[in-house]
């Protein structure tokens, strides 16, 4: 459904307080970005919760990452170099989450990518998610570490940071967030009953080529 630049401001703030409701965000932390053409980009400003936004918090970037437009009292996020990194190097995205969700965290910190199969539908979403190594936010240390996975994965864990997904619009994006924090959940209780049973590797076959039959 085509929608208007005040309705996908409406919709960041929707998905921003379905994100710090679900606990996938602390205090002020998170962003969400969505693109509407290939040189104009909203995001969320810096330094608020994401739970109680409203439209007029939106600020707009150029695809330099450049404020083109904020009402007062509001810049963009200082993790829009992250994003910018994404929309440059998968044209096909329409938006990027950020959020610091419990157990995905947790797996970031561990350093442990979502890699084992052990869940259908995590494979069928998501494939694997891998870690990339740390860098320190709001620089271009973050851009560096992300996008060597940006081409072939839909979602990162960004080391003693948070996660990172991608999408084609922002109810998919954030559907992937969704998704990992479930499958880090999901990976982390079946490891307290001890070694999680991977599906076969035939069967992962079969998931991969259901993913690739349906566009995912
Ligand atoms: P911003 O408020 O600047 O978007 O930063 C929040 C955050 O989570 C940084 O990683």
């Amino acid at each position: 459904m085509a929608r208007n630049e005040y309705e996908i401001k409406e919709q960041i703030c929707d998905i921003g307080r379905r994100m710090y409701n679900r606990k996938m965000v602390a205090a002020n932390d998170g962003n969400i970005s969505v693109k509407l053409s290939d040189n104009e980009f909203l995001c969320t400003p810096t330094g608020v919760s994401k739970g109680f936004m409203t439209p007029e918090y939106i600020c707009k970037v150029d695809a330099k990452g450049n404020l083109l437009e904020a009402n007062e009292g509001f810049r963009p996020s200082s993790e829009m170099k992250m994003h910018m990194r994404v929309y440059e190097k998968r044209p096909d995205v329409g938006a990027v989450v950020h959020a610091h969700p419990v157990f995905a965290t947790s797996f970031a910190i561990a350093g442990i990518p979502l890699s084992q199969p052990i869940m259908a539908e995590a494979v069928l979403s998501l494939g694997s998610v891998p870690v990339a190594p740390y860098g320190t936010p709001s620089t271009m240390e973050i851009p560096d570490a992300v996008e060597p996975y940006l081409e072939h994965y839909n979602a990162v864990l960004l080391e003693h940071h948070g996660a990172l997904t991608w999408s084609g619009d922002l109810l998919a994006a954030y559907m992937k967030m969704e998704s990992v924090e479930f499958y880090a959940e999901l990976l982390y209780r079946a490891r307290q009953l001890g070694s999680p049973r991977e599906i076969s590797p035939e069967n992962v076959r079969k998931l991969y080529e259901v993913r690739k039959k349906m566009g995912w």
